[in-house]
């Protein structure tokens, strides 16, 4: 089934209201990231004083433009935005973009509830205003003003903040995190967070479904639109503190309300919330590529006692369990072991660990019915052969063989300097979840655990549902 934010996302052709041949305005370079992107449309620059801008031909206005237009985006200043809109409802436009500021996060709500007035009862969909438009990154497109090429993935990001979405693109490129689409949503008088979670539920190009938010204008719709994904929806809802919500209502124009009431409507409705960006783009990154845990009971591998203890601390703050080793996979890591060291969880394997000790040990635990995943972790201490602990991983998650086997997920935790980095880069371009903390890895595995809790109770509703309608037949 088509959904109705496919032509916003895949338009066949774009205007550019307020395009210029200024380099330094807006119009100019929204009209250059759409000719530069790697996505094939119609494109129109709209410019009353302009015969050519960037080597097309410009329109006065978008009711001259010949044939239909799927996306207009609104450059110009906020006072001449409502003429501009209703030309595009005279045109018939499916979707606009409003680029310009100057609305309700200035206190004109009275020009947010004029554009409102002039699409009551249309079609149109609107995103904005204050907005810096969005990447797709699925297809090529770039629809905003913005530089930056986000690398290709399957997380897909909305941020009601467009600078902190424009700081997301160049953090997740580079992290190696691969995006989807990510797009900005600013005052949000039409398009809302709602819709966009509606539209990546069922969008085959996302995996996980990430938002930076300030304000929810319709909770019930943004709760149902939760409950309604099948994926992961992880969030970060800012405006906590007092001073926070000030400035969120500064920002956006936007209430912060009680954030107690957030915390409880995203859990209940199924989402996670993160506590800040990279807790966010940690756990997507987990979640974009590994299974979701069945159960809390961790197994640790490490090379550092040390590590493997901060690693056990915060698992278990975070209500994940490290449970003692079962006999059997006691025998098999006792095997493989130095004479001087018991098995154990967390597996201490000793500092000199190569890639055997850690392959062999990872692959017990994965074995054992009583874990349901697997941390491996690294320090770089004075012998440790870093690359051979890499090795290990990037065979275990690159082959799929123990992974698949076992549906069980599989993080890995570094501590070193560049030396190790380097190679930490190889891992995460080959899609690995790997982190500098153990506090970051373990809360990446509680992102995993939340998920398969999710789809347990996704299942039991199903189930629940079957024996009903059984019932009444
Ligand atoms: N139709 C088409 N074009 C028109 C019209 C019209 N009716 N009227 C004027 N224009 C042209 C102008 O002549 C100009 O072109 P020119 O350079 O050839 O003269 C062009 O449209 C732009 O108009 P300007 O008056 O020059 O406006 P300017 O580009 O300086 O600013 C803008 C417009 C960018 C929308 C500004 O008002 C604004 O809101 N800036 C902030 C945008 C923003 O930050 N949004 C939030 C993004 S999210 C984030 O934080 C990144």
């Amino acid at each position: 089934m088509v959904h109705e934010l496919d032509t916003f996302f895949k338009p066949k052709s774009i205007a550019v209201v307020g395009a210029s041949r200024d380099s330094r305005k807006i119009g100019n370079a929204a009209l250059k990231n759409i000719l530069i992107s790697d996505y094939e449309c119609k494109i129109y620059p709209i410019n009353p004083k302009e015969k050519t801008i960037l080597g097309l031909k410009c329109y006065k206005k978008v009711t001259d433009v010949p044939g239909n237009i799927d996306l207009v985006l609104i450059s110009v200043p906020a006072a001449i935005v409502a003429q501009i809109l209703k030309d595009c409802v005279k045109k018939n436009v499916k979707n606009v973009i409003i680029i310009s500021s100057g609305f309700g996060e200035i206190g004109r709500h009275d020009l947010e509830d004029e554009l409102k007035q002039i699409i009551k009862n249309k079609k149109m969909k609107i995103l904005g205003p204050n907005v810096m438009g969005y990447k797709n990154a699925s297809i090529g497109l770039d629809a905003s003003f913005v530089y930056g090429t986000p690398r290709k993935g399957n997380v897909a990001l909305i941020s009601q903040s467009g600078a902190l979405g424009i700081g997301m693109i160049y953090l997740a490129n580079n992290e190696f995190m691969g995006v989807s689409k990510i797009i900005g949503v600013g005052n949000k008088i039409n398009i809302d967070d709602d819709d966009l979670i509606n539209y990546f539920a069922q969008d085959d190009d996302t995996k996980v479904v990430g938002l930076y938010i300030e304000a929810v204008k319709n909770g019930r719709d943004f709760m149902n639109s939760i409950k309604a994904c099948d994926k992961p929806v992880l969030i970060v809802k800012a405006g906590k503190s007092k001073a926070g919500a000030r400035a969120t209502a500064s920002h956006t124009g936007s209430m912060a309300g009680s954030d107690k009431i957030y915390s409880a409507a995203i859990k209940q409705a199924g989402g996670i919330r993160c506590r800040d960006i990279v807790e966010l783009f940690d756990m997507a990154r987990a979640l974009g590529g590994q299974p979701p845990l069945k159960g809390n009971r961790i197994g640790i591998v490490t090379n550092g006692g040390g590590l493997g203890v901060l690693l056990t601390d915060a698992c278990e703050e975070n209500g994940l369990e490290i449970p003692k080793l079962s006999p059997k996979t006691y025998k098999k890591i006792d095997k493989i072991l130095p004479d001087l060291i018991n098995p154990n969880n967390p597996v201490d394997l000793s500092a000199d660990a190569g890639f055997y000790r850690y392959e062999t040990a990872t692959s017990a635990l994965l074995e054992d019915p009583n874990i349901d995943g697997v941390i491996v972790a690294s320090v770089h201490g004075g012998y440790a052969r870093p690359e051979e602990f890499t090795g290990a991983i990037l065979k275990m998650i690159r082959e799929r063989k123990l992974h698949e086997e076992y549906k069980k997920p599989i993080l890995a935790t570094w501590v070193g300097g560049k030396e190790f980095e380097d190679l930490v880069w190889d891992l995460k371009s080959a899609g690995v979840p790997i982190y500098p903390s153990a506090w970051r890895t373990a809360r990446s595995m509680l992102g995993l655990y939340l998920e398969g809790q999710r789809i347990k109770k996704e299942k039991q509703k199903k189930k629940g549902q079957q024996f009903y309608f059984k019932e009444k037949k």
